[in-house]
């Protein structure tokens, strides 16, 4: 036998039981989204790679070190989104929907970053974000926040804590960097190797370094909350009152600076301690310059992305109850006359909206009950020479082994009635 093939580092197959949880979350944000005015936006899977570079920024780890870049046949300099933003701002300039426009818009599925797998990191990951445009004030930062506390709610969630910074503009940011620049290199002696790279590139960075060593020297460091301007001050604390009135509780963490540079004033984590390191499940800010930097006539934006991998993790972990896509019913078909009417009833009953799992490829009672058993259904619809006969079926309860006989004519209603599943059309 030849070596079996296996998936790649870091990227995972989904097998049904853990699809059915991940189906349950799409369809509650989803319900959570169009609540709000949110709409669905489609977009590719592969984006010219300078597009990255000049939105996420050159220096950041993603595009420095993370990219699936690649050239392509036609030797087009292409990569597979590390994340949704920039593709849908180059969506919204190209198809001309961001000018003097209020857009409301969200998207789903799969990014993908070169980073070392661990658990909750992964290589090749899915997120649902949230993008919205043409609205600079605070009161639409407090909007996307209050969608995720409310999807939070709608699964069932505890336990998350809204982490909230401001990075001002691009402006004060500069005049805070050059301050960091020179902290920092008057404490050249106490950065460990990473935060020493990150001190010429990216040194707003090192606030972000996890390691215990360096934890004094940046709990000193200047405070960005410092060097704000006057009016992101104001969009700061306007967002609080906001959010305080909603009932919403807010950490400020004055050392949240988030890995990509294309964030202007408000940035947010949603982060939890039930996950070990890979901490935050949902993640996003304002991005007021990204439209214009791209290309676009200025167009104020913010948004956020959820972790599908890590909250649904986080709901396994709280032992969430999810709907599962079982059946309601088998069918088992005993000799040739029940053969030839079963997939006809199947039709039949999922025509009235049953969820219906058939049997084929025949064999005996005991090996198609073991299928229903294995089906997940609850009833198991027995035909067989006596109810082809009599235009009966048996019906068996596959929990508690009872069996009763009625009409097809009445099966329909009672299924109803068994199953609690109404009549779609
Ligand atoms: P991000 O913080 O890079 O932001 O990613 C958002 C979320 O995606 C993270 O909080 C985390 O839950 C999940 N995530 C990121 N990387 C991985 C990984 N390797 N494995 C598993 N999960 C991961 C963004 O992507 C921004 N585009 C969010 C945004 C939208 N900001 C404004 N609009």
């Amino acid at each position: 036998m030849s070596k079996a093939i296996q998936a790649v580092r870091g990227m995972n197959d989904l097998l049904p039981d853990v699809c059915e949880r991940w189906q349950h979350v799409e369809a509650t944000a989803r319900e959570v989204l169009h609540a709000y005015g949110y709409r669905e936006i489609r977009l590719p899977v592969i984006e010219k790679s300078e597009l990255f570079a000049r939105s996420i920024g050159s220096l950041t780890d993603i595009v420095e070190k993370e990219m699936y870049s690649f050239e392509d046949r036609s030797g087009e300099n292409l990569t597979l989104r590390p994340e949704g933003t920039a593709g849908c701002v180059r969506a919204g300039i190209e198809n001309g929907f961001l000018h003097n426009q209020i857009q409301r818009l969200w998207y789903a599925g799969p990014m993908f970053r070169h980073e070392r797998p661990q658990k909750g990191r992964y290589r090749q990951f899915h997120q649902i974000g949230v993008e919205a445009f043409g609205i600079e004030s605070p009161d639409l930062d407090a909007e996307i926040i209050m969608m995720c506390a409310r999807l939070w709610r709608a699964l069932g969630l505890d336990g998350l804590t809204l982490q909230l910074n401001s990075l001002g503009t691009l402006e004060c940011r500069m005049a805070y960097r050059s301050e960091l620049v020179r902290y920092f290199e008057s404490q050249r002696g106490k950065l460990d190797e990473d935060s020493l790279r990150r001190l010429d590139k990216n040194p707003l960075r090192i606030l972000d370094s996890k390691n215990p060593a360096m934890q004094d020297v940046i709990a000193a460091a200047p405070s960005l909350m410092e060097h704000l301007d006057d009016a992101s001050r104001a969009h700061f604390t306007k967002l609080g009152d906001y959010l305080r009135q909603a009932g919403i509780a807010i950490t400020i963490n004055p050392r949240l600076v988030r890995g990509l540079d294309y964030y202007t004033r408000t940035v947010f984590e949603w982060t939890t301690d039930r996950l070990g390191a890979q901490s935050a499940v949902c993640a996003g800010g304002r991005y007021d310059g990204l439209v214009e930097q791209l290309g676009g006539k200025p167009a104020p934006a913010a948004g956020f992305a959820v972790g599908m991998e890590r909250l649904v993790e986080l709901m396994a972990l709280q032992g969430d109850k999810h709907p599962g896509t079982h059946p309601d019913a088998f069918v088992v078909l005993l000799g040739e006359a029940a053969e030839k009417q079963g997939l006809a009833l199947a039709e039949r009953l999922r025509n009235a909206g049953l969820r219906i799992e058939c049997n084929c490829g025949g064999g005996g009672l005991k090996a198609q009950l073991k299928r229903a058993d294995r089906s997940g259904a609850r009833l198991a619809l027995l035909l067989g020479d006596d109810e082809v006969r009599n235009a009966s079926v048996t019906i068996k309860d596959l929990r508690d082994g009872t069996q009763r006989s009625i009409a097809q004519s009445e099966l329909i209603d009672l299924l109803h009635k068994e199953t609690s599943r109404g009549i779609t059309p």
